[in-house]
């Protein structure tokens, strides 16, 4: 069965996500922890969410697991690997005062993660477009102003941007492995 995984699935972003493709009949595999309480409390749980999917979106598979666990995302993508369409990755620590009161665990989700992502998808579903939901941060302070093409570059001197860029460089490399068809 066509099947997406989505991380971050109870997120404003993850959750939009599931309802799409589970609208278009396909099975979505939800990954997500709710460590956003973690980060921002109580109140921003995403447990409400994650109910309400589990409940009445058809097709809708969760997992309560930490993207920072790599071989519980090899294990999630072996055992859905036969019919692994797309991944959508929108897990993170989104916040960048956050980033800077705890870099190494912002670091371990939005790096690391993404990097075990990536390694699940290259080992189990190399042919599926992998979606990976960034920042506009990794462009410096003033993105608006850039021009339509851009590198990664810029001056940011906080803690956000360089972690996800480090997930954008990684996701580069990758990404042009592919492309021109070298082993990957
Ligand atoms: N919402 C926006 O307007 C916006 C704008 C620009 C970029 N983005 C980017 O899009 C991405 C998603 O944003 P969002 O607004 O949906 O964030 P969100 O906080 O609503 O959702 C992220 C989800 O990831 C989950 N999560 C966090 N760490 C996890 C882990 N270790 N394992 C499993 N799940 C984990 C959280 O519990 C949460 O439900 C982020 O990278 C963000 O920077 C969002």
């Amino acid at each position: 069965m066509r099947t997406i995984i989505v991380t971050g699935s109870a997120g404003l972003i993850g959750s939009e996500t599931v309802r799409h493709f589970a609208g278009e009949g396909a099975r979505v595999v939800g990954i997500d922890n709710d460590m956003r309480a973690r980060f921002f409390g109580k109140e921003a749980s995403t447990q409400r969410t994650r109910e309400e999917l589990i409940s009445n979106v058809r097709g809708y598979e969760h997992h309560d697991a930490d993207i920072r666990d790599s071989n519980a995302m090899c294990d999630l993508f072996k055992t859905y690997s036969p019919n692994i369409f797309a991944v959508v990755h929108s897990a993170s620590q989104p916040s960048h005062d956050w980033a800077a009161r705890d870099p190494q665990t912002d670091f371990g989700v939005n790096a690391n993660g993404t990097l075990n992502l990536l390694e699940a998808a290259r080992q189990f579903c190399p042919e599926a477009p992998f979606v990976f939901l960034s920042t506009n941060k990794v462009y410096g302070d003033t993105p608006n102003r850039l021009p339509s093409t851009l590198t990664i570059a810029g001056q940011n001197v906080d803690t956000f941007a360089p972690n996800y860029r480090a997930q954008h460089l990684r996701f580069s490399s990758v990404s042009r492995w592919h492309s021109q068809g070298q082993p990957s």
